[in-house]
């Protein structure tokens, strides 16, 4: 795959395409000053990315599409050369409340269309306002889901021009055959969007993918903010391993860029978050070294199982996807 600045976009099963590089979003809310979202957004597509990854629970999306339409309306780019994925959070899963949900976060960016939409996560919650439903002694409030059913309610999205292309998050390989083998099924998921870096490189579930015409997004690829809240931080940091850095070393780039040179050269899309202008640009600096197939192997070799977001939280619901091994 030969991928440059200008031109590093991959097929999806459905017809479209996806920039294999995209930003991600997710500001730890505690630590991230109001704007600073959108400031990211417009340096990204200053220095040249095409996709942005968000989500309504991020709690920014209003400063991504701020940021979009600004780049839009400056000339910078054209709506149709900006892929953003968005995500229909576990609260929204009933069929009736998909169509709505999409609907508020297309007024919340001001925008027509999503490119690409998510089922966050297989795991429902109960419906209603509140994102994070508890009970009064702070027990999580699960909801029974029906993904076939929410799939169904996303194809008619697509139907009515909403999104162009469907794809899950945090689905293991029964959760996507459930998908893929539903009766009638109108359009195949065409992205998973799952944790995927050097220490957790995906072999299964990136073969199972590949067979099934399913791209794979990396997210947390240079290995998250470690967030002790929701991270598991007893794992070893990726970016001060001594492969990545001295590979690094050789090509005259970082660690996070072999990182992310990696996952891009086996055709796997990443969303490096950052909110620093310096590493947003960083990040993009991998256009112009490739990685022999001998280091590819290596980097592969570093796999650990390490998942630092295991979403143990939620790890007694019944579709917690990370019980099973793929
Ligand atoms: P910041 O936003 O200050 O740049 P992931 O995408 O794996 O979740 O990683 C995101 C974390 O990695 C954030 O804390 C981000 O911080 C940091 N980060 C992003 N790019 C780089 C980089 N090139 N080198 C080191 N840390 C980075």
């Amino acid at each position: 795959m030969n991928f440059s600045a200008a031109n590093h976009r991959i097929l999806l099963s459905d017809g479209n395409s996806i920039p294999i590089i995209g930003l991600g979003t997710f500001g730890e809310p505690k630590l991230t000053t109001a704007g600073s979202c959108a400031a990211s957004v417009k340096t990204a597509i200053d220095t040249g990315y095409r996709h942005i990854d968000g989500a309504y629970i991020y709690l920014n999306e209003h400063e991504v599409g701020e940021a979009i339409r600004e780049k839009i309306s400056e000339g910078k780019v054209r709506r149709e050369d900006i892929f953003y994925c968005g995500k229909l959070w576990a609260t929204n899963l009933d069929p009736e409340m998909v169509r709505p949900t999409l609907e508020r976060t297309l007024k919340i960016l001001q925008l027509d269309y999503v490119d690409l939409y998510l089922i966050e996560m297989p795991m429902a919650l109960k419906p209603g306002e509140e994102i994070h439903p508890r009970d009064e002694n702070g027990k999580w409030l699960y909801h029974k889901s029906n993904l076939c059913a929410t799939w169904e309610a996303l194809e008619a999205c697509k139907d009515a021009g909403l999104v162009k292309s469907l794809g899950v998050s945090n689905f293991n390989r029964r959760q996507l055959e459930l998908i893929l083998n539903k009766p009638g099924l109108k359009y195949k998921p065409v992205n998973n969007q799952v944790e995927c870096h050097p220490y957790f490189t995906q072999p299964k579930l990136l073969k199972f993918c590949q067979q099934h015409d399913i791209v794979i997004t990396a997210y947390s690829p240079l290995g998250t903010a470690r967030n002790p809240e929701w991270v598991n931080v007893s794992s070893p940091p990726l970016l001060e391993d001594a492969l990545l850095n001295s590979l690094g070393k050789k090509y005259n780039k970082t660690a996070a860029q072999i990182a992310l040179r990696f996952n891009i050269q086996r055709g796997v899309v990443v969303i490096p978050k950052s909110f620093n202008p310096g590493r947003i640009k960083e990040n993009f600096q991998v256009f112009d070294f490739c990685l022999t197939e001998e280091e590819m192997k290596d980097v592969e070799a570093l796999n650990k199982n390490v998942r630092y977001v295991n979403l143990l939280m939620w790890s007694d619901h019944p579709e917690y996807p990370f019980h099973d091994e793929y």
